[in-house]
């Protein structure tokens, strides 16, 4: 459900808000970090529960928001979808223990006071968009705030921890080079989740924004139309490059990770291809973020990963564990940026 206001609204997608909310949001997660440093009581949602549905696995997510609502003063129910009745669209009652979307979200609904679900990949018979569909679907019936957690196309509460990181550390975003770069893994079936987030969140902020892949990995066509709107509206640039080396040169921020190929996904193809998904990967072994790279952009340059990231393939060691990774602020302020979200829409 949507509202005009915050309270109750769904958290799916951050081009769903507009710039001054984002900005609202971020202002709210600063003074959430400032009193989790304090330690200073901050039980917005005193006795409110958050039910965390998760179909994939996680380390971040579901511990940012687990301490998240216990530092809020609620509590976060865990769900693990094979442990309940697995939660499926109409039609897809396909396994033994599950129950229609409708009925889990109306439930839930009458309990407590935000759902939140991660679902993408192996969990919807790696068909793409589906995850999406199932997020939309809890949205549709539930009467409480949906808070998406990942899904195969977006990852806002990243998109969110994201920004506020790099505007922690540059401050003013106008004019500032961030490179969103493809990175060679072994793991050939990233989402594109994080990357269609952190374009969709920064384009807001009037950044010089680059995007850089092999051919074969182009992110979805509707994002990108929804990067130009933005970058249309307030500012900056938007450019899309095959050259890695390129795209680093004068870079504030290098947030370089690898992703998958659509066109060997359902519903594009009738199964997925593995076979031509490792094709194109080994291809473009050569696409790791290292200290040459790193030299390419400016001196005072970070580098991001959302994590869990394939050391030795998408970065090198020096470059995430040295001084210029800031993966660790970035992993922190998962929890503060998604306190924001929780007291602002579960409020
Ligand atoms: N970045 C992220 O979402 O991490 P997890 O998969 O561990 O939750």
């Amino acid at each position: 459900m949507k509202t005009d206001t915050w309270k109750n609204r769904d958290f799916i997608t951050t081009l769903d808000y507009t710039r001054q909310e984002l900005e609202t949001l971020l202002g709210v997660a600063a003074e959430l970090k400032q009193d989790f440093l304090l330690g200073k009581p901050h039980d917005h949602l005193l006795r409110k529960t958050l039910f965390m549905v998760f179909y994939n696995a996680s380390l971040r997510t579901r511990n940012s928001f687990e301490a998240g609502m216990t530092q809020l003063g609620g509590h976060a129910h865990f769900l693990d979808q094979e442990k309940i009745y697995s939660p499926a669209l109409p039609g897809q009652q396909a396994a033994r223990h599950s129950e229609e979307i409708a009925d889990t979200a109306r439930t839930l609904s009458r309990m407590g006071h935000g759902i939140a679900i991660r679902c993408f990949g192996s969990a919807v018979s790696w068909v793409w968009g589906m995850g999406n569909q199932v997020m939309q679907e809890f949205a549709k019936w539930s009467d409480i705030p949906v808070i998406n957690m990942e899904d195969d196309w977006y990852h806002p509460c990243q998109g969110m921890a994201d920004i506020m990181t790099i505007k922690e550390k540059l401050g003013d975003l106008q004019g500032r080079k961030l490179v969103m770069s493809w990175a060679y893994a072994p793991d050939t079936k990233k989402p594109l989740s994080v990357a269609h987030s952190m374009l969709a969140v920064a384009s807001k902020f009037g950044m010089e924004l680059v995007l850089a892949h092999p051919a074969g990995y182009e992110l979805h066509p509707t994002v990108l139309e929804g990067v130009r709107a933005n970058v249309a509206r307030h500012g900056g640039s938007f450019q899309i490059m095959d050259d890695m080396d390129e795209a680093c040169r004068n870079a504030d921020v290098v947030y370089a990770k690898s992703w998958t190929a659509l066109q060997y996904w359902p519903p594009t193809t009738d199964k997925l291809d593995d076979s031509g998904l490792q094709a194109l990967a080994d291809g473009h072994k050569d696409w790791i973020c290292d200290g040459r790279r790193m030299g390419l952009a400016k001196k005072s340059a970070f580098y991001l990963h959302c994590l869990p990231c394939n050391r030795d393939h998408e970065v090198t060691r020096e470059v995430i564990d040295g001084p210029q990774s800031a993966v660790f602020d970035q992993a922190e302020n998962r929890l503060h940026a998604q306190k924001a979200v929780m007291s602002l829409l579960m409020r």
